[in-house]
C-alpha cells in the first residue's frame, strides 16, 4: 500500500507553517523516490500541536508535530512512514489528550478526512442525515431537530427547530437557507475550521435545512477575511452538484435544493443576521429593525432560515443518530456539544469541542493550560467583543447558556480570550466601546453616539479627571445603550465595559490629575 501523508491545509496550520512542511516533505519523497500520497486534510484543531502531520501506518494513524521544514529529513531517517520515533512524535493523535477529552459530534471529521472527498466523507457517516431527512415529511425533521434541543450557536442561542417550524409554517413562492459564516468575535474559528475540514457537513446541514422547510436555495455568507474557506466551500458546492446531493433532485429525491457562496466585505455588523441579508442583496450592511422576522420576510422579502455555520453543521449527526442521542449530551437547557474556542494569552490554545456544563475553570486552566506567558490569568473574555471579561472569582461558572446570563455575561459563539495579570481592564473597556464606535452601523443613537462618548469619558477616567462622576456617568451610558439600542452591538457593548467596572475596580482609580496652579 502506498504511504499516506496528512498535512492540514487550515488557514492556522498554514499561518503556523504547514506549506512549507507540505514542500519540503513533498520534496524529500522525491529526492529518496519514495511513492506516497499527500492528503491536505483539515486540522484537529490543537493549534498548539500544528503543524501537526499525520502518518497512516498499519497499527492506526502516527502523529508528528509540531514540524518544522528542519525537521523533515530526520522524520524520514526515522523512518516516520511506518511511524518511527522522533522528538516530534505524538502517537496515535485520538489519544492526545486535548483530543482524548473531547466529545466530537460536529467536528467527528475535521482534521480526519480530505475535505474534499465525497468518499471520504460517506465513509466516515457522511449523508446518513440528510438520507434520514428524505425519508421523513418536513414536519417531522423540524420535530427531530427541536427534540434535539439544538440552539443557535452564532450568539443568541435561539432554538434552531423553533426559527425552522416559522419557515416552514411561512407561505412563500421562494424561500431561503442563509448561512451565517461572518465569524467576527474575537477568539473565534470553529466556523472557518468546518468550512475547511469538512465543508460537506455543512452542505449536508443547509440541504436538511431546505428540505425541512421548503427552501430550494442557499447562501452561505463568508467573511472577505477567510480566502481559504471560501475557496475549499465553492470547490465542495460544485463537487457536491456533481454528485447529485445538490441540485434538482437531491440525491435522487423530489427535493431541489442549491446554494451559493458569497463573500463579505468587513463588517462586523454585517454578523448580524438583518444586517448580513442586506449586505447579501447588494446593499449597505444596515441593521433592519424587526418585525418583520426574517423567517416571515428576509432575504429578498421571502421567508428565510439564518443559522451560523455549527447550528447547521450539527443538524447531520442529529438526523443520523437521532434526538434522544444529541439531547443526551449538556446540561439545563443547552443540549449537546460546543465547539469552544481557547484563544488569546494561553498555553493550549485551540478549538475543543465538549459537552455543555465544564467549568471555565476547567477549560482556562486544565484544558488550556493556564497562561502562555506563565503569568496568572486575570480575566477572561467570553463570547467575543460583546461579551463580559470573567475574573477567577467566577470560574466555577458552568459552560451553559443560562449560568452565563446569571452571572451578566454571554456564551455567544464560545470564543475564549486569555489574559494574564498585566492586562490593563480600562484599556479593555475602553477598547469595546471604541470598537462599537467604529463598527456601529449608524442606524441607532445609543450606540453610535454612545460609543463616541464612551471612548472620551472613559478616558477622561484614565486621564484622572473627576473619577466618580465619570464612573457614574459611563455606568448611565452603559444602561441608556443596553436598553436603548436596537441590535446587540450596541446593546452588549456595556457587557464588557461594566464586567471590567465590576470586577476590576482597581483598573479605575488611576492615580487623581494634578491641576497646575495658575
Ligand atoms: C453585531 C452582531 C454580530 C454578529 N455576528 C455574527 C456572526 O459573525 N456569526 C453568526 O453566526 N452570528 C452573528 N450574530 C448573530 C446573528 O444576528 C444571528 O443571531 C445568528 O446568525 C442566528 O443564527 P443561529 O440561530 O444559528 O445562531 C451577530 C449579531 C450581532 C448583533
Ligand atoms: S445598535 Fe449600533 S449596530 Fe445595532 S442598529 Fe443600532 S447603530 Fe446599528
Amino acid at each position: 500500500m502506498i504511504p499516506r501523508i496528512y498535512i492540514p491545509a487550515d488557514s492556522g496550520a498554514l499561518a503556523l507553517g504547514a506549506e512549507k512542511v507540505a514542500k519540503a516533505i513533498a520534496g524529500e519523497l522525491a529526492e529518496r523516490g519514495i511513492e506516497a500520497k499527500i492528503v491536505r486534510n483539515g486540522s484537529r484543531g490543537a493549534y498548539f500541536l500544528e503543524p501537526m502531520v499525520e502518518v497512516a501506518t498499519a497499527n492506526g494513524r502516527v502523529a508528528y508535530g509540531p514540524v518544522k521544514p528542519s525537521d523533515v529529513k530526520s522524520l524520514f531517517d526515522s523512518g516516520f512512514l511506518t511511524g518511527g520515533p522522533h522528538k516530534r512524535w505524538l502517537g496515535a493523535p485520538d489519544k492526545i489528550p486535548f483530543l482524548a477529552k473531547q466529545t466530537r459530534l460536529t467536528f467527528a471529521r475535521c482534521g480526519v478526512i480530505d475535505p474534499l472527498s465525497l468518499e471520504s466523507y460517506k465513509k466516515h457517516g457522511g449523508l446518513n442525515g440528510l438520507k434520514n431527512a428524505l425519508e421523513l415529511t418536513p414536519a417531522a425533521i423540524v420535530t427531530q431537530v427541536t427534540e434535539s434541543g439544538l440552539r443557535g450557536r452564532g450568539g443568541a442561542g435561539f432554538p434552531t427547530g423553533i426559527k425552522w417550524k416559522t419557515v416552514l409554517d411561512t407561505a412563500g413562492d421562494r424561500k431561503y437557507i442563509v448561512c451565517n459564516a461572518d465569524e467576527g468575535d474575537s477568539g473565534t474559528f470553529a466556523d472557518r475550521m468546518i468550512m475547511e475540514g469538512d465543508p460537506f457537513v455543512l452542505i449536508e446541514g443547509m440541504t436538511i435545512a431546505g428540505i425541512a422547510t421548503g427552501a430550494t436555495k442557499g447562501f452561505v455568507y463568508v467573511r472577505s477575511e477567510y480566502p481559504h474557506a471560501v475557496a475549499v466551500m465553492n470547490k465542495a458546492v460544485e463537487v457536491a452538484r456533481k454528485a447529485g446531493v445538490l441540485g434538482a433532485s437531491v440525491l435522487g429525491s423530489s427535493h431541489a435544493f442549491d446554494m451559493e457562496i458569497r463573500v463579505g466585505a468587513g463588517a462586523y455588523v454585517c454578523g448580524e443576521e438583518t444586517a448580513l441579508l442586506d449586505s447579501l442583496e447588494g446593499k449597505r450592511g444596515m441593521v433592519r429593525a424587526k418585525p418583520p422576522l426574517p423567517a416571515h420576510k428576509g432575504l429578498f422579502g421571502k421567508p428565510t432560515v439564518i443559522n451560523n455555520v455549527i447550528s447547521l453543521a450539527s443538524v447531520p449527526v442529529i438526523m443520523d443518530k437521532g434526538a434522544a442521542f444529541y439531547k443526551d449530551f449538556g446540561m439545563g437547557r443547552s443540549r449537546g456539544t460546543i465547539p469552544i474556542q481557547i484563544a488569546g494569552n494561553v498555553r493550549y490554545g485551540g478549538l475543543f469541542e465538549a459537552a455543555f456544563g465544564m467549568t471555565l475553570g476547567e477549560i482556562v486552566d486544565e484544558i488550556g493550560g493556564g497562561t502562555a506567558t506563565g503569568r496568572p490569568v486575570k480575566a477572561v473574555q467570553v463570547g467575543g467583543p460583546l461579551g463580559a471579561y470573567f475574573p477567577r472569582s467566577l470560574f466555577d461558572t458552568p459552560f451553559d447558556y443560562e449560568a452565563f446570563a446569571a452571572k451578566d455575561g454571554l456564551i455567544g459563539h464560545a470564543g475564549i480570550v486569555v489574559f494574564d495579570d498585566t492586562a490593563d481592564m480600562l484599556k479593555q473597556a475602553r477598547f469595546a466601546m471604541e470598537f462599537c464606535a467604529i463598527e456601529s452601523c449608524g442606524k441607532c443613537t445609543p450606540c453610535r453616539i454612545g460609543s463616541t462618548r464612551g471612548v472620551e469619558t472613559i478616558d477622561k477616567l484614565a486621564a484622572g479627571i473627576e473619577p466618580e462622576k465619570n464612573l457614574a456617568l459611563v455606568t448611565d451610558l452603559c444602561n441608556t445603550m443596553k436598553f436603548g439600542s436596537l441590535c446587540a452591538l450596541g446593546g452588549f457593548t456595556p457587557y464588557p465595559v461594566m464586567s471590567s467596572i465590576t470586577h476590576f475596580p482597581d483598573d479605575f482609580k488611576p492615580a487623581p490629575v494634578r491641576v497646575a496652579a495658575e
